[in-house]
């Protein structure tokens, strides 16, 4: 039967690491919400247009053809901008810098939301950000939110970095997550919240694997798996 599953949660908290996997165990398609809108923020950095001019970014907006495509290998949809693949490009620190603003506009909102449901309409999917089980698809059949203290999600994100080379202090990165935490969370639109029915899992101190198995055995119990 075909099935939606909505995963949310704050930035660094493992849900695309989680989501991906998941995605191989069902054979499901997976959608980063986030990337898409990386993807804008990325050819509005690219293009040299202020990020909160609101009017300039609206107008971006209606020129950029965004295609998703069908999933690779690995149940991954590529973003396609402009006819280009902006998939690779998208994890840079600018880009993290100026996000938040981006997904604040409320033109930029409704655009994604749209192509996101659109694309979830054809069930067998599992999609992750911030508004999904709220907003985009409320009538998910799964929602997970998916948290970690603010501590452990630095942590991650510095090992992460480390691990490709890069000199960054960890102090910095928490404090980098927690702006970022604040702007999703107080933004007036479909602000990052908990669904009321959505399955809280907080992975401060578990590993990926149990992360996996327990979302697993949510699924499994309505025998979905
Ligand atoms: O998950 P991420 O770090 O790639 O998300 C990038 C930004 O996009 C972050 O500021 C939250 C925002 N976002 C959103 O507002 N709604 C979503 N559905 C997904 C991401």
């Amino acid at each position: 039967m075909s099935k939606v599953i909505a995963i949310d949660g704050p930035a660094g908290a493992g849900k695309s690491t989680i989501s991906r996997l998941l995605a191989r165990k069902l054979a499901y398609r997976y959608l980063d919400t986030g990337a898409m809108y990386r993807a804008i923020t990325y050819l509005a950095l690219e293009e040299g247009i202020d990020i909160h001019d609101t009017e300039e970014i609206v107008k971006l907006s209606k020129k950029i053809e965004m295609q998703i495509t069908p999933p690779d290998e690995n149940h991954i949809s590529h973003i396609i901008i402009n006819g280009r693949d902006v998939t690779d490009s998208l994890r840079t620190k600018e880009v993290d810098l100026n996000v938040s603003t981006v997904a604040k506009n409320k033109a930029i909102r409704e655009l994604m939301t749209e192509m996101q449901r659109n694309i979830a309409s054809s069930g067998n999917i599992i999609m992750d950000g911030r508004d999904i089980g709220t907003r985009v698809l409320p009538d998910a059949d799964y929602k997970f939110f998916i948290t970690a203290s603010l501590e452990e999600r630095a942590r991650r994100r510095w090992k992460e970095l480390r691990e490709k080379g890069l000199e960054v202090s960890l102090a910095e990165i928490e404090k980098e997550i927690a702006e970022r935490d604040r702007e999703d969370s107080t933004r007036e639109l479909a602000p990052l919240v908990k669904a009321e029915d959505a399955i809280l899992i907080d992975t401060s101190n578990l590993s990926i694997q149990e992360v996996l198995d327990k979302l697993i055995s949510y699924i499994k119990d309505e025998g979905n798996v």
